[in-house]
């Protein structure tokens, strides 16, 4: 079932979803060559505590998981597409890092994340990132009300593949209020005009997932949660948490880094 919110709803997703913001923006600012993406995790966990939320991951446990998720934040690592650990990894100058993060506040959900360079990045991964963000940010502009979920995946997918990149396979958006993941999903590629449509009210997370390589395939690690690109090219993932207004597509999420 697809729950269209209230607008009193859409504000407390974007309560939650100021939140993810600011933690993201702390996060980022943290993120430098030395530091362990263990350490990124217990500053989110922090000041997810000091604005009064719960991290919507920690004990995370979907039927396909070995375990729950012990983690506030993922840290995924240059081919670590989404879902990496946080632990003893030590950021290294010229790392790319993808950190995602969505917290529960009163109840209501909001869902995002950002890929960075730690120090000087190579051009080509400031590329990748940059594509991602322009892929999301089309996903955005298609979320019309009255337009349809295709449109938005069709506008996704050809920002990416024109980018000659892949997109992890099996793997989108999705609703998002109540709970983290909530119908509809929401595919990076898809045909225009087909699909659900968009009405005033419903809450998304777009996340494009980027492989340089150009391949869709992935691997898990041992740990069952972090996905690595198969061919160990390295990736991107943008996400914001949108509604569908009257008005035009609102970002729950606005304010995270977008590198
Ligand atoms: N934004 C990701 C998603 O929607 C994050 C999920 S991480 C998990 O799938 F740990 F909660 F699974
Ligand atoms: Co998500």
């Amino acid at each position: 079932m697809i729950e269209l919110k209230t607008a009193s709803e859409v504000d407390a997703c974007a309560a939650a979803g100021k939140i993810v913001a600011d933690v993201l923006t702390a996060v980022r600012a943290h993120a430098k060559p030395g530091v362990t993406t263990g350490e990124l995790d217990r500053l989110a966990a922090d000041l997810i505590a000091d604005a009064g939320a719960t991290p919507s991951f920690l004990g995370y446990h979907p039927s396909w998981a070995p375990t729950p998720y012990p983690g506030v934040i993922c840290a995924s690592v240059n081919d670590a597409i989404v879902h990496g650990i946080p632990g003893t990894q030590r950021l290294r100058p010229g790392d790319l890092l993808s950190v995602d993060l969505a917290v529960h506040l009163d109840g209501w959900c909001a869902d995002a994340a950002f890929s960075t360079v730690i120090g000087e990045g190579a051009p080509e991964d400031v590329a990748l990132i940059e594509t991602a963000e322009r892929a999301l940010a089309a996903g955005i502009a298609a979320a019309q009300a009255g337009a349809r979920l295709g449109d938005i995946a069709h506008a996704i997918g050809t920002v990416v593949r024109g980018g000659g990149y892949g997109l992890l396979a099996d793997h989108g958006g999705h609703g998002v209020g109540r709970s983290m993941h909530e119908a509809p999903s929401v595919s990076n590629e898809g045909r225009p005009g087909r699909g659900l449509v968009l009405r005033p009210g419903l809450v998304i997370a777009l996340e494009p997932m980027l492989q340089a390589g150009g391949a869709d395939s992935y691997r898990h690690d041992p740990d069952g949660w972090t996905i690595r690109t198969a061919d160990g090219s390295r990736a991107a993932h943008a996400e914001h948490t949108i509604a569908i207004t009257e008005d035009g597509p609102r970002v729950l999420t606005a304010g995270r880094p977008d590198c």
